[in-house]
């Protein structure tokens, strides 16, 4: 197996394009020389040491650096997605415990998907992926998600009802919300309005409850912007990232947090302390990696900014196909339904599809009945429209 670019090439020798960015982590292409130098430098040089009494120049530069661009002053290293959001809830939960209040509910959205260790599957919508472990999981209170699509005419409606049972759910004394800011990826690119996002912040503000946006997809120019919390105009207290941070090379998460989090945590009493730590935090060739890739977003934000655009003309040629519904489009991301009678992760309608687009040279890893692009954001005009066609002749095909 190998890969360059925005390709896949088998070990029998088949080249695909990888239309998924390899489970949403290759962010500017596989194999991005100035990533791969920078990660060998680092190498060279310091590759890993513990992170208790030691610093190092690239968790510096990268700590500062993701701070500048989010606006969160603090932030705490960890090792994938999952952990980042597991950190910014026992940040959120302690954050409370050590000011001396018992606020003990979690608010989470319907659909949710934040990882599979214990917490994050908690917060994560119940589910076939959950199920052996319901007995383990806390108890976390659920608001709808009001997932929206071109030509949606309910969607107002929907997005009131929503806020008017956060709002129910609020009333309970609250430590924090959490929620994938403008699209949720696992449960199936469900995407919500930028004002829907803002009204839901309001609430929260208004309840005195943390907000965490979990951006381990939606980080790093997948939404159009650098982050999807920046493009609907919220702020929230924590950010969870991971995935297209380290330009999908290595793996590594980050939680960043505001000052006034951080400061709940300063002091001399031991308990005060988030005694949460990795073997590997902040490990020199992933703070490396991270810093090439910033590199590269900030050398050339039409990159991203862009994807959109091109998406657009080709997701509107295909939107008429009879076998699809609710088309939708979020920066670098594309997805619909296929039309079925059973929606369903276990849907078998969008592994036959993607059968059908492997054999034309594309790779796609549809969620049930829900197909979807999310390429890297180095893949060629002539790539992407492959993919668009691939797709149409598999359509005609199912
Ligand atoms: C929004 C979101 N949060 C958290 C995770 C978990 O990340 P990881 O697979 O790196 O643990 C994912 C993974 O898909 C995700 O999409």
């Amino acid at each position: 197996m190998a890969a360059q670019g925005a390709e896949l090439t088998t070990a029998s020798g088949q080249r695909l394009i990888d239309a998924i960015s390899s489970w949403w982590v290759t962010l500017h292409g596989h194999g991005e020389a100035s990533i791969a130098a920078a990660i060998a430098r680092q190498a060279a040089s310091l590759e890993q040491v513990i992170f208790a009494d030691f610093s190092h120049a690239p968790a510096e530069a990268l700590a500062s650096r993701l701070s500048a661009r989010s606006g969160l002053d603090r932030l705490f290293f960890s090792d994938n997605g999952s952990t980042a959001v597991e950190v910014a809830l026992k940040v959120a939960w302690q954050w409370w415990r050590n000011q001396g209040s018992e606020r003990r509910q979690l608010v989470a959205f319907a659909g949710a998907y934040h990882g599979d260790t214990f917490g994050a599957m908690a917060v994560g919508e119940r589910s076939l992926f959950s199920d052996p472990f319901e007995s383990l999981l806390f108890d976390v209170a659920r608001a709808p998600w009001p997932a929206s699509y071109w030509h949606d005419e309910t969607v107002e409606e929907r997005e009131q009802l929503a806020l008017v049972e956060l709002e129910r759910l609020l009333e309970t004394p609250t430590a924090a919300v959490i929620l994938e800011p403008l699209v949720q990826g696992a449960s199936g690119m469900r995407m919500v309005r930028e004002g829907f996002l803002q009204q839901v912040e309001q609430r929260v503000r208004q309840a005195g409850a943390l907000l965490i946006a979990d951006e381990v997809l939606t980080g790093f120019g997948r939404s159009g912007r650098l982050f999807a919390s920046r493009r609907a105009a919220i702020r929230p207290d924590l950010i969870a990232l991971s995935k297209g941070l380290t330009g999908g090379f290595l793996p590594m998460g980050v939680t960043l947090a505001s000052e006034a989090v951080f400061q709940g945590f300063v002091g001399t009493d031991p308990s005060r302390t988030l005694f949460h730590g990795h073997s590997f935090t902040a490990n020199p060739l992933g703070c490396a990696a991270a810093l090439a890739s910033l590199d590269l977003l900030e050398q050339f934000p039409e990159r991203y900014r862009g994807m959109e655009a091109r998406h657009r003309p080709l997701l509107e040629r295909l939107a008429g196909h009879r076998r699809l519904v609710q088309p939708r489009l979020l920066g670098g991301i594309a997805a619909f339904d296929l039309v079925v009678e059973r929606p369903g992760y276990l849907n078998p309608l969008g592994k036959q599809l993607q059968a059908l687009v492997r054999r034309q040279g594309v790779y796609l890893r549809p969620l049930g009945q829900v197909v979807y692009l999310l390429p890297p954001l180095g893949i060629s005009d002539n790539q992407l429209e492959q993919c668009y066609r691939a797709i149409e002749t598999a359509l005609d095909q199912l």
